[in-house]
């Protein structure tokens, strides 16, 4: 097995430069929220600059992701200043134009009461009239590509005691009902006072997840929109490499926190900035 790696670049995830094409196993990620107002209001300036972003991410993951394998992207549908963006159906359109297979639309379903929005639903309770229903929204999509298909080429080079390493647990396979495609997960609150403050990060459970069901011990998993850096503390607690591209390098204190949470045989990280890194959220460069 090759020796595990983690990297982080402070830069634009659309130049993955400093990845050969192939090697990447696994791509777990959740882009920015279309200029959310609990991510970054403003960040594009229209819609079709994100759509770009979407497209130009896309290609440039098919060249970096091995054959048969998988890039799996958390997000969902926005709603922008009263206008509701199709972002689910866009992603999807433009991982499959770059060549991808759509394997799967997991649904994440969010405890009751962990609407982070506003409370849509209480129009009705206003104007209890048709046409005035508005439901609150306590879902994500997990949208899986798969770049063309599995050879299971991997399987076969392992040793018997990799393979062994690598089994998934039936028994959590069926009684945490993961053989259905609807997750029920609670979802992480940007809270005060929290690590994740002010980011939009997905729970650990769901990178967990992804990771076990499609990637071997020892591959590399790359998160090109790193955050907090949940993908790479994950990857690191289940004995996967892991590269990370953040737009932000005031993140850098986070991240380096939460993952040294799952650093138990005291890893390198290795951070670089490149030039076309930002600093996005001044409040958290004081903090922790
Ligand atoms: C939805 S958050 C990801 C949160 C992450 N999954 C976590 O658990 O913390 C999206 C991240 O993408 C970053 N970002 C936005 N545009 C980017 C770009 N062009 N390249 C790299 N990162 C970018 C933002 O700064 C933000 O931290």
């Amino acid at each position: 097995m090759k020796d595990k790696k983690y990297e982080v670049y402070f830069g634009n995830a659309l130049k993955l430069d400093e990845i050969d094409n192939g090697d990447i196993s696994l791509v777990v990620t959740s882009p920015p929220y279309y200029n959310a107002p609990f991510d970054y209001v403003g960040l594009f300036k229209d819609y079709d600059e994100y759509l770009d972003l979407l497209k130009k991410l896309a290609e440039q993951l098919k060249e970096k992701v091995a054959p048969g394998r998988i890039v799996a992207i958390v997000t969902d549908d926005m709603l922008v200043k009263g206008q509701k963006y199709p972002i689910v159906a866009d992603t999807t359109r433009a991982f499959v134009d770059a060549g991808f297979r759509y394997r799967e639309r997991i649904t994440w379903l969010k405890p009751k009461g962990y609407v982070r929005i506003s409370k849509r639903s209480g129009v009705l309770m206003v104007y209890p009239y048709p046409m005035y229903y508005y439901p609150d929204n306590l879902q994500e999509s997990i949208l899986i590509f798969q770049n063309g298909p599995y050879e299971y080429h991997d399987r076969k080079q392992m040793s018997k005691k990799d393979i062994k390493k690598n089994k998934i647990n039936l028994t959590d396979y069926n009684k945490g009902d993961l053989y259905l495609n609807t997750w029920q997960i609670t979802n992480v609150l940007p809270t005060k006072g929290r690590l994740e403050e002010g980011i939009a990060a997905f729970p650990d459970e769901i990178v967990r997840r992804l990771i076990m069901f499609y990637s071997h011990i020892g591959e590399t998993v790359l998160d090109p929109f790193l955050g907090s850096g949940t993908t790479m503390k994950v990857a690191m607690s289940m004995d996967r490499s892991c590269i990370g591209y953040e737009l932000d390098k005031s993140l850098k204190p986070i991240i380096k926190k939460k993952v040294n949470q799952a650093n138990k045989e005291n890893h390198k990280i290795k951070f670089t900035t490149k030039k076309d890194a930002k600093i996005m959220r001044n409040i958290v460069t004081t903090k922790n």
